[in-house]
């Protein structure tokens, strides 16, 4: 569904922010460079993505996008409006970028993997919480009217 403001970000529950947060924390206890293994799956994935990254201090991003999950969640949950501010000014820099809809497929498919291999608990309801977090982040970055 689409109107004047765009395509209605998907829903998101406090459970599932609950459920994405127990699992985020128990991923860095097992795997601590989980975010590693995350851009090495996701920058394989395809040569048009890692050839945005070619110049990019990973050390940073990669710190960066684990902030930026959080501040996802509490956009997706409370509508924060510190956190819709800075997804606000994340979905300026990223429409700058020229990523198409099949990359952004490709960032959720690498994490959601990622996830499976990393969270000794996977499960159903862990699918879900992070399904919705890298939805309503994607949807932002790429369908929200920018301010
Ligand atoms: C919801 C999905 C995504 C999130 C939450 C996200 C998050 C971020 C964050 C937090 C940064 C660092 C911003 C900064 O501090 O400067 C960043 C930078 C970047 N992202 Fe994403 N990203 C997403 C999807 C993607 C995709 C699909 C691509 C490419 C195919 C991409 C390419 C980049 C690049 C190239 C940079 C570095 C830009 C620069 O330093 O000039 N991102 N992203």
């Amino acid at each position: 569904m689409t109107d004047a403001s765009g395509p209605k970000p998907p829903e998101w529950s406090r459970e599932d922010r609950r459920t994405f947060r127990t699992s985020l924390y128990r991923i860095i206890k097992v795997h601590p460079h989980f975010l590693n293994r995350f851009y090495q799956v996701f920058l394989a994935s395809s040569p048009e993505i890692s050839e945005k990254f070619t110049h990019v201090d990973m050390e940073k991003q990669k710190t960066a996008v684990k902030e930026s999950f959080f501040l996802i969640v509490s956009a997706a949950t409370d509508r924060a409006p510190w956190a819709l501010e800075q997804l606000n000014r994340l979905a300026h820099q990223h429409r700058k970028l020229n990523i198409t809809s099949e990359q952004y497929a490709l960032w959720r498919k690498s994490l959601l993997n990622v996830v499976r291999e990393c969270d000794p608990q996977f499960d159903e309801d862990v699918e879900r919480s992070w399904l919705g977090m890298t939805n309503f982040g994607i949807h932002y970055l790429q369908h929200r009217p920018l301010k």
